[in-house]
């Protein structure tokens, strides 16, 4: 997998080299490129943003530097790519969209600051890209940095040999072998720390008890934080 990234904070990305993403990316399972939206500039103070027309708060993000970061990206690309737009105002990204994604084989992410960007970069790009504008949840961030890297996380590791132990996949939260209800509570050793007992089930070595409590556990914790969820 490809991702391509377009930002003026390309120091975000640094992250991406950590852990799990970092391997992959060692391993050569994706392939990262970070594109300062600065260098296709062309002025002294390698401006990106101007005010709205219309009037009103804030910056918008000028069309100009985005067209040609974005023609840069195609330049190089052998396929029509997925174009990733975080933005709070768009569609809620979910597990299955994340699964979704896990099948592309080149995804831009084109990370916007201030109030956006002018809107007919958008318009423009789905003529090229399959544009996806996506949101993390309803709340506003300052950038949609941490938004692709958050996405990015759950995209790359659905992809196979990136998780050492492929079985966590399927029974984490939103996971849809679980039928999409929340993670049971988990422990590991000791069986009492600071007076408090691993419930009693769990140590028991019963296997059809143990699925039972957990399964119980995760509709009663659905239940409380996550009704939507059980439909
Ligand atoms: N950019 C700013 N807020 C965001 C959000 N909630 N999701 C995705 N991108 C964003």
């Amino acid at each position: 997998m490809r991702l391509d990234l377009i930002t003026i904070f390309p120091e975000y990305f640094a992250a991406l080299q950590l852990s799990l993403i970092g391997k992959a990316i060692t391993d050569d399972l994706v392939q990262v490129g970070v594109r300062d939206l600065r260098d296709y500039t062309h002025d002294v103070h390698r401006s990106v943003d101007d005010t709205p027309y219309g009037g009103g708060a804030g910056m918008v993000m000028k069309p100009e530097p985005w067209g040609e970061a974005l023609d840069a990206v195609l330049a190089e690309a052998p396929q029509r790519p997925v174009l990733v737009v975080p933005s709070p105002s768009g569609v809620p990204f979910n597990q299955g969209i994340a699964e979704e994604l896990s099948h592309q084989s080149h995804i831009v992410f084109a990370c916007g600051r201030y109030e956006g960007i002018d809107h007919r970069v958008i318009e423009w790009a789905k003529q090229r890209f399959d544009v996806r504008e996506l949101s993390l949840g309803d709340y506003v961030l300052n950038g949609g940095e941490v938004a692709a890297l958050a996405m990015i996380e759950a995209v790359v590791r659905l992809l196979p040999g990136v998780l050492g132990n492929p079985d966590s996949l399927v029974e984490e939260s939103y996971a849809v072998a679980t039928d999409g209800l929340l993670e049971y509570p988990v422990y590991t050793k000791p069986a009492s720390w600071r007076g408090l007992d691993v419930p009693e089930v769990l140590l028991s070595g019963h296997h059809g008890k143990v699925a039972q409590w957990r399964a119980e556990q995760s509709r009663n914790l659905t239940a409380a934080r996550r009704p939507d969820l059980l439909g």
